[in-house]
């Protein structure tokens, strides 16, 4: 039996109650899924910045009547230390998703990233280690590595930071460590690499690249490409990043105070994701026919990216499932219905 096996087993058998900000974004909306599929108890906290009520919607269709029932939701703002105090108490296990994505809205608004990022992260960890919380999984972010040049990236090599969004997920990590280090309060941050899957946004100027590029082929627009295309991704599906949450939340107190690469360890380049985007819906009966466009590269945009997945195999026995080309075939159905 898989580590992660046994921890869904487990969780089966002594059901826990968990907190996921950001409950109705992409990756919060998937761990809900995931939770109450599981028979857990979840409190859910949102203020909609970027995630959808649909998702939630969309949760919901696809969970029993008596599991949806053990979901409450909290419409509140992570900025707010009152409703961050509300949501941890008698909480279980933490999962914070909540935060300002996207490179290039930092770079335009870097104000807005830094007040959510931090001091919103910062509210979480006080209401959380007040509230004495068994465990406090963060996600973190691949953009911490920055200008390093080293390939695959390992954990405790890192470069300096190239946007704005890059700050605030490291400035996270470090606040981690010293709340660690002043209270002994141990979390674990979950540094993940471009995550892909459904109820992730295709709409707005700051999708990310598959949503945005699926949501163009279905559509028939133009698909544009940041630079010559060779430009490389390790490319995670959400049921990975799922796994690594639930493994991360109920480990030892060994694995924590640390932070893992979420991915699969692969790099895929964008030349070669246009490819695969396009023949998947081809064999979803969709032809795309256009040429991508390219531009210019954009500003903040690390070149190359590629996990080490070592440290949280080893440690937290993660294992991905799923290829790039798994995840997208699982996605693409789902596009292809929301669209
Ligand atoms: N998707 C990725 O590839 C990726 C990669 C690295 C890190 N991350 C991190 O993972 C987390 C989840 O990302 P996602 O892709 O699901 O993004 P998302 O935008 O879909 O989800 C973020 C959620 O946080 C909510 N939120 C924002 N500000 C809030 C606030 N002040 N109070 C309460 N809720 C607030 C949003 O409304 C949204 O529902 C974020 O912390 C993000 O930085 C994501």
């Amino acid at each position: 039996m898989t580590q992660y096996e046994s921890v869904l087993q487990t969780l089966g058998s002594e059901p826990k109650y968990w907190l996921v900000t950001g409950v109705a974004g992409f990756i919060g909306a998937n761990l809900l899924e995931t939770l109450l599929g599981l028979d857990q108890s979840v409190v859910g906290m949102d203020n909609f910045a970027t995630g959808h009520r649909h998702n939630l919607e969309q949760v919901r269709a696809r969970v029993t009547p008596q599991q949806w029932r053990r979901f409450k939701f909290v419409e509140g703002d992570i900025n707010r230390l009152d409703a961050c105090r509300r949501v941890c108490e008698g909480v279980d296990y933490v999962l914070h998703q909540a935060a300002i994505g996207s490179v290039p809205r930092s770079v335009d608004n870097p104000l807005y990233t830094n007040e959510v990022n931090i001091n919103g992260f910062l509210n979480m960890l006080v209401a959380a280690r007040d509230e004495n919380v068994r465990s406090f999984t963060y996600a973190a972010s691949s953009s911490t590595y920055g200008d390093h040049p080293g390939l695959p990236k390992k954990e405790d090599q890192i470069g300096k930071p190239l946007s704005p969004y890059a700050v605030t997920k490291y400035v996270n990590e470090l606040y981690a460590d010293v709340f660690a280090m002043n209270y002994g309060f141990n979390s674990i941050g979950l540094r993940y690499f471009n995550v892909f899957g459904k109820y992730q946004d295709p709409d707005g100027a700051y999708a990310a690249v598959i949503p945005k590029w699926i949501s163009a082929m279905i559509r028939g627009e133009d698909v544009a490409i940041n630079g010559d295309g060779e430009t490389s991704r390790d490319f995670c599906f959400i049921d990975n990043a799922v796994q690594a949450n639930l493994l991360a939340a109920t480990t030892s107190d060994d694995n924590k105070n640390q932070v893992y690469n979420v991915a699969v360890g692969d790099r895929t380049t964008l030349n070669t994701l246009f490819d695969t985007l396009k023949e998947s819906l081809a064999e979803n009966g969709i032809r795309y026919g256009k040429a991508p466009v390219y531009r210019d590269f954009r500003p903040g945009d690390v070149r190359h990216s590629q996990a080490d997945i070592s440290k949280a195999s080893e440690k937290l026995g993660y294992k991905p499932e799923y290829s790039i080309t798994d995840g997208i075939a699982l996605t693409m159905p789902w596009y292809i219905e929301n669209i």
